[in-house]
């Protein structure tokens, strides 16, 4: 932290008034559930995005990414659109959120340094903007609570960059505990309960390093299936709002009601919500190994049902049942690309991290970067 605070010093000539810092995070398990309404199970990490502030007179923003240089300027009253490829526009949308909350911000000179991976599946987008709404609470005095702070992320990617995702990665960055997995309820939108991974056991980050260009018609085409279901499901039984109301017998039993592609869809997500149950159970008891093969069921059903895997994902956790030390994988996130996550031992993660990148590239004549993951603590925000 101080060293940003350094930073800041140095570029802008005066001291910034508040730090925050927001961790990125990773799904364990509970794949597209959130924006249903269900339930996951998920981790903040121990990288995170900092960001530092301080309030300036006129409505000209300055931000600056200390990482690599960058940096943008935009005036208040000139932030309706988004400008493309701009990383800024996470922060501005935040600005946006609030003003369509009633809160009016004014200008500042900010800082960001962040060790979160870009667009690799970890949240980057949701680490800044938490850490940025955070930053502004203390700045400007805001007082909204936790849960509202993740709905201003939430907003931003929905209605200022179009990508109609759920709350997951927000909450998991402001929720997120040290050393535990939080188990999420997001019709209430509360951490039911908080269960440890057993000791010697860690999760390895395994990146993909694959983007595909449609992501985000992709992920917004899933959730219109889902909802399609959830439709169905309501014309049968009016208790059904959405798919979290539904198990995997209902669906069957209305099976030759549904559409059979979005059939599938809706099977991957009643399934992840049911994984999560049976995941939390198994911890509880301490069977490690039951809880690594529910990984493995989890990736399963995303390349077959929900298919939102890719070639690359599959090779990766393919590679995982064969290498030694590691208990279960699959990928993490909206997926078409993106990361997987690898429950591995502890003792073994480094030999295993190497094997995978290796037998990787013998596959695919390509690099995966692998990331060891400690779990870490959620958002947070100091005045100075
Ligand atoms: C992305 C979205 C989340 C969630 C996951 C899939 O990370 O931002 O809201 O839907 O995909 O579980």
């Amino acid at each position: 932290m101080s060293n940003l605070v350094e930073f800041f010093k140095q570029h802008y000539g005066q001291a910034p008034i508040a730090v925050a810092s927001a961790p990125g995070r990773l799904e364990i398990l509970g794949n597209h559930t959130d924006y249903n309404e269900g339930f996951t199970l998920s981790a903040a990490v121990g990288q995170n995005t900092q960001f530092v502030i301080a309030p300036v007179a006129g409505r000209k923003c300055r931000l600056r990414d200390f990482r690599d240089g960058s940096q943008v300027e935009f005036d208040l009253d000139h932030i309706d659109q988004p400008r493309p490829g701009d990383w800024s526009n996470y922060v501005k949308g935040v600005i946006i959120e609030l003003r369509q909350r009633g809160i009016e911000i004014g200008a500042f000179d900010g800082g960001i340094l962040s060790t979160v991976p870009l667009s690799a599946g970890m949240s980057s987008s949701a680490a800044l903007e938490v850490s940025a709404g955070f930053a502004f609470a203390a700045a400007f005095d805001i007082a909204l609570p936790p849960v509202e702070w993740a709905k201003v992320g939430r907003g931003v990617e929905n209605n200022y960059m179009g990508l109609k995702s759920g709350l997951l990665d927000q909450f998991s960055s402001i929720y997120g505990q040290a050393d535990a997995l939080i188990l999420s309820d997001f019709r209430s939108n509360e951490v039911l309960k908080t269960v440890a991974l057993p000791h010697g056991y860690m999760i390895v980050v395994a990146n993909s390093m694959v983007k595909h260009n449609l992501v985000d018609s992709e992920y917004n085409d899933r959730r219109h299936s889902c909802e399609r279901v959830a439709a169905a499901m309501h014309a049968v039984d009016p208790k059904v709002k959405t798919l979290r109301d539904v198990s995997s017998a209902m669906l069957n039993e209305y099976k030759d009601r549904i559409d059979h592609a979005d059939y599938l869809k809706a099977m991957h997500v009643v399934g992840e919500d049911e994984r999560v149950f049976l995941g939390v159970d198994l911890l509880e008891k301490g069977d490690i190994k039951g809880f690594g093969r529910l990984l493995f069921a989890s990736h399963e059903s995303s390349k077959n049902n929900f298919a939102n895997s890719c070639p690359e994902l599959d090779c990766l956790v393919e590679l995982a049942t064969s290498i030694p030390g590691c208990l279960g994988a699959r990928l993490s996130g909206g997926g078409f690309g993106g990361i997987s996550i690898h429950l591995v031992e502890a003792a073994q993660a480094d030999t295993y991290c190497r094997r995978l990148e290796e037998a990787y590239r013998l596959q695919t004549g390509k690099p995966t970067e692998t990331i060891k993951c400690a779990i870490g603590a959620g958002a947070s925000v100091v005045k100075l």
